[in-house]
C-alpha cells in the first residue's frame, strides 16, 4: 500500500533523511531510450522529494547525485549529468529560495567542470538567511574518499591521538555540523550502500524501494517516513515492546 499523508505521526519526523537516487538509467532502458532521458525525467523526483521534505518537516535532506565512482561511466553520460546540473541550478534556484531551502554539497568539487562550480557557488550564495530545508547535494561524493579526507584533516592539524574522538572525526567529515541520518532510502530496488555516508549511517534505519527514481514521488517518500515510523531503534538496547 502506499504512503498516504495521513497515516503520518508527525511528532516522529526524521531530522535527517538521505537518498540515494538510483535507477534512472533501467527506467529509460524500460522505455527504449538512452540514460541520459533517465536522468532528465529524474529531476522531477528532484522536486517532488524536495517538496515533501518542506511538506512534512524534514530539516535535512541529502541527495546521492553523483559519487567518486560515476566517473568510470561513459563521457557522454558523465558531461550529461554535469549539464543537467547546470540546467537544474539556474531553472530551479528561485523556486528553491520561495519554499525556504538552503542548498549544501558534500564531495571534492574541485573536481567538477569549471561550469558546475560557478552555478553551484552562485546558488549557494543566493541562499536565504532563514530555511526550512537544508537540502544537500553529494557531488563527486563517496564516504571512503570524505574519511581518507578527515584523517588527512586531522593528521595535519597535530592533533593528538588521545583527542582523536568519534566527535573530532565527524567534525572533521563533509556532514560536519549537520546530525546523522535517522533514514536511508534507496530506490530501484538494489540494497547496498555503495560508498556513501558509511560513517552518517552507523545508526539509521534503512528503507529500500523497488521504485526506479525517476518514478520516485510524494507516496513513495510518505511510505518510506511511514515504514520508518513503524521501526523500534534500539541503539544496542532491548526491545521496549517486550518481545
Ligand atoms: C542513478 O541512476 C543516477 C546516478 C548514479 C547518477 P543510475 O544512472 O545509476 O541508473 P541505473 O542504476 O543504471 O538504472
Ligand atoms: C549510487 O548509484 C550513486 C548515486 C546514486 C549517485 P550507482 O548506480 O552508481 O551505484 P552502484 O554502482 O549500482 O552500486
Ligand atoms: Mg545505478
Amino acid at each position: 500500500m502506499l504512503g498516504a499523508m495521513s497515516e503520518l505521526d508527525t511528532n516522529n519526523i526524521p531530522n535527517h533523511v538521505a537518498i540515494i537516487m538510483d535507477g534512472n538509467g533501467r527506467w529509460a532502458n524500460n522505455r527504449g531510450k538512452d540514460r541520459v532521458f533517465g536522468h532528465m525525467n529524474g529531476v522531477d523526483s528532484v522536486r517532488a522529494a524536495v517538496k515533501t521534505a518542506v511538506k512534512v518537516g524534514v530539516k535535512n535532506l541529502t541527495l546521492y547525485a553523483f559519487s567518486t565512482e560515476n566517473w568510470i561511466r561513459p563521457q557522454e553520460e558523465v558531461n550529461a549529468l554535469m549539464d543537467l546540473l547546470i540546467t537544474t541550478l539556474v531553472n530551479e534556484s528561485e523556486e528553491l529560495l520561495e519554499q525556504g531551502v538552503k542548498l549544501s554539497t558534500i564531495g571534492d568539487l574541485s573536481a567538477l567542470p569549471e561550469k558546475c562550480q560557478t552555478s553551484l557557488n552562485k546558488a549557494v550564495l543566493s541562499n536565504p538567511k532563514e530555511y526550512k530545508l537544508n537540502l544537500t547535494l553529494a557531488l563527486n561524493y563517496s564516504s571512503k574518499w570524505e574519511i581518507t579526507s578527515a584523517v588527512k584533516a586531522i593528521i595535519a592539524s597535530g592533533m593528538k591521538a588521545s583527542d582523536v574522538t568519534e566527535k573530532a572525526i565527524s567534525n572533521h567529515l563533509a556532514t560536519a555540523g549537520t546530525p546523522d541520518p535517522e533514514l536511508m532510502i534507496r530506490t530501484s530496488g538494489e540494497n547496498r550502500i555503495s560508498n556513501f555516508m558509511l560513517w552518517q549511517l552507523a545508526y539509521a534505519e534503512f528503507h529500500f524501494s523497488s521504485v526506479l527514481w525517476p518514478d520516485f514521488r510524494e507516496e513513495h517518500f510518505i511510505e518510506a517516513l511511514i515504514d520508518y515510523q513503524n521501526r523500534e531503534r534500539r541503539f544496542g538496547g532491548v526491545s521496549q515492546q517486550g518481545n
